[in-house]
């Protein structure tokens, strides 16, 4: 199968969460196909299947595509689906985290309440398509903290495990991670329809 990301820090997630129980996943890249995708959507779920139906057009393997976010509820949900693009797709981490926290400066701990949501869409060889959604709950810490994960894991804290997603192993994120929830759903769904 093939999952539709260029993000390599999405695949190592990938890989280590979906094993070779349903044969191996390439990335768009190894499966030699390069398409720039313009994600139009509205929603997470429209946007993987855009993806997932972009690519799902030029091969006859299944694919799989996520998209994700960061809802911050002080800011009424945003970044949210336009996360990727939040202040620019080429402006770095550190500056997009240092805004938001900027922009949460002086709100009190109970209303940085925030989620990562992750939506999968998948698009079998004979045209049916599946969606899962999930989501971790946390808040939005008062720096940046830990070295692991990109985008958005520095500052983004959760209460069960007591640090940021940046600070914990790539096991600890993939067992409450919003990805590491809607692989381990969407595996579930191939066993059902494959
Ligand atoms: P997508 O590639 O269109 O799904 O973009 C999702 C964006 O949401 C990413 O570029 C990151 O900014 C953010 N994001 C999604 N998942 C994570 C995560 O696990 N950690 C940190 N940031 C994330």
């Amino acid at each position: 199968m093939i999952f539709a990301t260029g993000n390599e820090d999405k695949m190592k997630e990938i890989r280590m969460i979906m094993g070779e129980d349903h044969g191996k996943v390439l990335s768009m890249k190894e499966a030699g196909i390069q398409i720039d995708i313009e994600e139009n959507g509205t929603t997470y779920e429209e946007n993987a299947l855009i993806k997932a139906r972009a690519v799902a057009k030029r091969v006859h393997d299944l694919v799989l595509a996520d998209d994700s976010g960061l809802e911050i509820d002080f800011l009424n949900g945003e970044p949210g689906v336009y996360s990727a693009r939040y202040l620019g797709e080429d402006t770095s981490y550190r500056v997009k985290n240092a805004k938001l926290l900027k922009r949460l400066e002086g709100v009190s701990e109970e209303k940085r309440t925030a989620r990562f949501v992750c939506a999968i869409g998948a698009v079998f060889p004979d045209g049916r398509e599946v969606t899962v959604r999930a989501a971790v709950e946390g808040r939005i810490d008062y720096e940046e903290k830990g070295k692991n994960g990109f985008g958005y894991d520095p500052i983004f804290y959760v209460p069960e495990l007591g640090k940021t997603t940046a600070e914990m192993t790539e096991e600890e994120k993939n067992s409450i991670s919003h990805r590491g929830k809607a692989l381990r759903m969407l595996k579930e769904e191939l066993g059902k329809n494959l």
